[in-house]
């Protein structure tokens, strides 16, 4: 029997609004603050916690046989959401691979380079970490039907645990700027699919807009629940590191929910004293989708949206609505944020590929984006760094199709070849 808890229940957990500090009732539906506007957080009195006991059941439960202790995000539960056991819509996601890429860590030239794969979650993404926490909140809320706005993985996810708990589910996506991987993932799993004639930004504003008329409960990264769950990616990165924190952490840049989660995270575990040093956090954009890495270049003054186009349609979003959240992340964790063009992307993306781990377009800026702070000296050539894998290689067939059949420095063209055995054996001595 598990039995870690605070000493006493009482504002253990609470919401505060980042802006404005008003501390909502635990259990609203509004995602964000109704005197402000402003983004709310889950804010903790982490003095009323044991490290060494939530260390030893973390480690416990990872053995259970029930979804809602071996998962890798409620196997956390005291850093995710103070539920009833019933209201965990859990299947054991998490628990993702983190593979050692020594070949990759020369190309980038860094000393050590680990990956860190959410891919490998139920729905292929790392949006199940958030969405199980979201759909779980929303479960004890009661609602009936949970929405998002979508570059395609947050409305797969969503669509998912919507299914598996019962509820309805709407999608707001882009039309045209959705891998069909994504959206056949949405529409199979039963979600209302709406295809916006806009982007992603214009979506979300739209969804924000209606949902309290419409009866609906956004889970998009601005609900801050969801945010406690993608926390997970770095206790368990941390956890598999033997709580020994590495130098850089590094991820792709899109909404900044990541960006935010994980400085979240690491503030919250080196406060617990379950890490004794804070990593720094390398983000990184795709160039026609950089608005966050133009507010780290001009010393944050303003955020200046920008209308957003990249083959990375996950981070293709030029208004990210967790800025605030996520340049003080940045801040507090003495990162950099950069950028890297397509062609970098999907150079990166094919390295990833060949080790034979792979990951979607999005997911690849973070690799690309390590090898340029290492040539700036930025990150220093004996580095360890730990890069987060956002998407399976699967979410994004047509990408990978395209690169490898076109002229590209890492392509494996099919070859074609006649049916007779002649033409085989020649095709083979090239091998
Ligand atoms: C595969 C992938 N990578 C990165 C991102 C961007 O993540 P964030 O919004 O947390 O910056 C997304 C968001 O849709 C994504 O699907
Ligand atoms: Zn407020």
């Amino acid at each position: 029997m598990i039995t870690t808890a605070p000493t006493s229940t009482k504002r253990v957990v609470y919401l505060r609004c980042i802006s404005c500090g008003h501390e909502p009732e635990l259990w609203q539906i509004a995602p964000q603050c109704e005197e402000c506007g402003g983004l709310l957080e889950v804010a903790r009195d982490l003095s009323r916690y044991d490290a060494a006991s939530l260390r030893a059941d973390w480690e416990a439960r990872r053995g259970g046989l029930a979804a809602r202790d071996r998962s890798g995000v409620w196997r956390f539960r005291e850093m995710v959401a103070p539920l009833e056991p019933e209201d965990m819509v859990a299947r054991g996601e998490g628990n993702t691979g983190l593979y050692a890429a020594p070949g990759l860590a020369d190309w980038a030239g860094v000393g050590d380079l680990r990956l860190k794969h959410e891919g490998e979650n139920p729905t292929g993404s790392f949006k199940d970490r958030g969405m199980t926490a979201g759909v779980s909140v929303a479960r004890r809320l009661g609602v009936g039907t949970v929405a998002c706005a979508s570059t395609g993985n947050t409305s797969a996810s969503l669509a998912s645990y919507a299914a598996m708990a019962g509820m309805s589910c709407v999608v707001l996506v882009p039309r045209g700027k959705t891998s069909a991987a994504k959206l056949g993932q949405a529409v199979a799993y039963g979600a209302k699919t709406l295809s916006i004639r806009g982007d992603f930004d214009l979506a979300l504003a739209l969804l924000q807009k209606l949902a309290p008329e419409l009866g609906l409960y956004v889970l998009n990264s601005v609900n801050p629940w969801r945010l406690e769950g993608q926390k997970t990616i770095m206790l368990e990165t941390l956890e598999a590191l033997a709580w020994e924190a590495p130098d850089w952490i590094a991820l792709p840049g899109g909404n900044l929910g990541n960006t935010s989660a994980f400085s979240k995270a690491l503030v919250e575990m080196k406060e617990l004293g379950l890490i004794d040093r804070l990593p720094r956090i390398a983000v990184t954009q795709a160039e026609g989708a950089a608005p966050f890495a133009a507010a780290y270049a001009a010393g944050w003054s303003v955020l200046r949206p920008v209308e957003a186009e990249t083959i990375a349609t996950a981070i293709r979003i030029g208004d990210p609505v967790n800025y605030p959240k996520a340049s003080a992340g940045v801040r507090a964790l003495d990162g950099v944020v950069t950028t890297v063009s397509d062609s970098e992307i999907m150079d990166a993306k094919a390295l990833v590929d060949r080790m034979g781990v792979g990951c979607e377009p999005s997911s690849a800026a973070g690799i690309a984006g390590i090898r340029k702070l290492r040539a700036a000296g930025i990150i220093e050539k004996e580095a360890s760094v730990v890069a987060v894998l956002t998407g399976h290689l699967l979410k994004d067939p047509d990408a990978t199709w395209a690169y490898h059949t076109g002229s590209n420095p890492h392509a494996n063209p099919l070859a074609a070849v006649d049916a007779d055995e002649r033409s085989i054996r020649a095709a083979m001595e090239v091998l």
